[in-house]
């Protein structure tokens, strides 16, 4: 959501803010901009190709801010694209989040006689660094004077004409990155624009401002007094934010998935001893043999992976379990004492109602652990405790390796707390043997991309499908019509196929296709009983099925197998194909896969 990149060093600024830009493309974005200090201010509606296209003079320059808007405050227009300046072109903003009381805010500086030009909350961020410069305060100390009278969250950079080299960014509860490359330094809301540069990076906390030139970089607290912190190496590869020839990043991160899986379950596993290592987890061990209750909270896919983690942790673990959506949760009055544990999943680590929660279950004296991807985010921060999922970057803005990796470490974290209770060590050993399987069968799964393709062709004209599951599938359910929807804009609901009867049933007819998950496991002969009733209503059925189950080839023709494995860990397998299928329906359509319309990747606002 929304995006930031800066640069300052000895090279030509605006080449490396383009493709920063084109880096930061796949957060979701409706407008762009770019400022370079004694250039100008060049913005466009649309892609950042538009915003290439109307380059038609040099904008020399080693400095320079450029921005990706999600539309929050004003529509998506030229005036309302970032970056904002003050009345006098000198002070040049790029924000994400939202200044709460800028209404406030802009009523005092109108009454000054400042002339505001767009509708955003982020312009009002430029008239009172120049209003502060006016009563002759320096730059940094203007930037943080400004950020004291304001309440919200941002994530800023600003650039200011008269010191070209310099650039100052400031976070509170919006990501910001610093990037420490040889005479050259960066700021961005993620890591992946800065990778290309370097690996060196500072996590900005809350309340910090961080100052920058080529070859010096500072931060300070709101206060003025000077932070020290350390730079972090970071492991992921500047090459897996490239596609690698794949069309599209969500097939590329849906092929990595055994590569994914393998990653989150290296040197974690003990199969001899039924056990895993989770050195993120031990720090708190003891703390969790006491706890009597987890909630888990995400949202998005996160929360579908929360919801089989629910099973997998009642189960094996014995432990009762709440999933919830962050955004519920927060509001919500919760019943949270010290035995409870709060469970947050997120990929990118700053989803901002994830992270409420999180902060509200830490006031009620909850341990807080993650499920975190990306190292350094302020869920890793935050949390008292947790597991990375070592995925790498993310970059398609529908989650699929992502949540991949989530249901597998959730399944550790189960051993992990299992085998702190009552799960045997005969149990232990085979949920760990079956784990380690998992690589090799969805590399299997794979293999039938191209029945998926023509199952996707068949039914390119369905308008709506149902999604159904049961038990450890049910989850799944959701997660295949969410998949569907989010990047082919079909119409889909996922629904426990045991409530078909209590509903959906009655949209179901010719029209109407089902795909069900159907595996032999301890709810098949009930699927089974769910599959004749929607076609005995002439419902067509997509049936994602076990290998080698000869039954069902009565039920439909278009059945996609998948290796056996224990229930418990099937959602890992039977949501290849499903997200496969999403992708294949979104590609007959010709959509933009990897950017879906009006989403975002990373949710950084209530
Ligand atoms: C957005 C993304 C989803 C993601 C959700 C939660 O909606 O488009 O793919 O599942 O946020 O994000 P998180 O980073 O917390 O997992």
């Amino acid at each position: 959501m929304c995006g930031i990149f800066a640069y300052t060093g000895e090279k030509e600024s605006l080449p490396i803010l383009i493709d920063g830009l084109t880096c930061l493309e796949y957060r979701g974005y409706d407008s762009a901009g770019i400022f370079i200090p004694h250039s100008g201010l060049i913005k466009s509606v649309g892609a950042v190709d538009n915003l290439k296209k109307k380059l038609s003079k040099a904008m020399p320059g080693k400095s320079g801010i450029a921005h990706l808007r999600w539309a929050t405050h004003g529509e998506p227009t030229e005036a309302n694209a970032h970056p904002h300046c003050d009345c006098n072109k000198k002070i040049y903003v790029v924000h994400n989040g939202i200044i709460e009381n800028y209404k406030e805010l802009k009523n005092k500086l109108l009454l000054e006689g400042h002339i505001f030009i767009s509708e955003t909350d982020t312009e009002v961020l430029a008239h009172l660094i120049e209003h502060y410069l006016s009563i002759k305060q320096d730059f940094e100390k203007a930037v943080i004077s400004a950020l004291k009278d304001v309440r919200g969250t941002y994530g800023i950079s600003v650039s200011y004409d008269n010191e070209p080299e310099k650039i100052i960014a400031a976070r509170f509860g919006a990501p910001v990155v610093l990037g420490l490359g040889d005479r050259e330094n960066f700021i961005a809301s993620d890591a992946s624009p800065i990778l290309r540069h370097t690996k060196n990076v500072i996590y900005l906390r809350d309340g910090e401002v961080a100052v920058i030139t080529p070859k010096t970089h500072r931060i300070y607290n709101l206060d003025s007094a000077e932070v020290t912190r350390d730079k972090q190496i970071l492991d992921w590869d500047a090459d897996q934010v490239k596609k690698d020839g794949y069309e599209h990043f969500m097939l590329k991160e849906i092929m990595e998935g055994p590569e994914v899986v393998e990653n989150t379950i290296r040197g974690r596993l003990i199969i001899e001893e039924g056990q895993v290592k989770l050195g993120g987890l031990e720090v708190v061990a003891d703390r969790l043999r006491q706890i009597n209750r987890i909630i888990i909270v995400g949202c998005g896919t996160a929360y579908y992976a929360g919801l089989v983690g629910e099973y997998m942790l009642e189960e094996y673990a014995g432990i009762p379990v709440e999933v919830e959506i962050g955004s519920e949760f927060r509001y919500r009055k919760p019943i949270i004492d010290k035995n409870t544990v709060l469970l947050a999943i997120s990929q990118s680590g700053e989803t901002a109602d994830t992270l409420e929660a999180i902060r509200e279950a830490k006031r009620k004296g909850a341990l807080t652990l993650g499920i975190v991807n990306t190292v350094g985010s302020t869920i890793t921060r935050e949390t008292d405790a947790g597991v990375h999922n070592h995925a790498g970057p993310e970059i398609g803005v529908a989650s699929t390796k992502a949540f991949i990796s989530q249901l597998t470490a959730l399944a550790l974290v189960t051993l992990f707390i299992g085998r702190q209770r009552n799960m045997s060590l005969s149990v232990g050993q085979e949920i760990a043997k079956e784990i380690k399987l998992l690589p090799k069968k969805i590399k299997e799964i794979l293999k039938s991309v191209d029945d998926i393709k023509a199952i996707a062709k068949k039914y390119k004209n369905s308008k709506d499908f149902l999604y159904v599951g049961r038990k450890y599938n049910y989850p799944i359910a959701l997660e295949g019509a969410l998949k569907l929807k989010e990047v082919s804009y079909i119409h889909a609901e996922g629904y426990g196929a045991g409530e078909m009867k209590h509903g959906p049933l009655a949209m179901i007819d010719e029209k109407f296709p089902t795909v069900a998950i159907s595996l032999k496991d301890s709810v098949y002969e009930k699927m089974l009983s769910n599959i004749q009733e929607i076609r005995a209503r002439k419902g067509k059925v997509i049936i994602i099925a076990t290998k080698g189950d000869k039954t069902l080839t009565d039920f439909s023709e278009d059945i996609i197998y998948i290796p056996k494995t224990i229930e418990m860990l099937s959602p890992i397998l039977s949501i290849v194909p499903l997200q496969l299928l999403a992708y294949y329906f979104a590609l007959g359509k010709k959509l933009n896969v990897d950017r879906p319309r009006n989403l975002a990747k990373s949710v950084t606002v209530e």
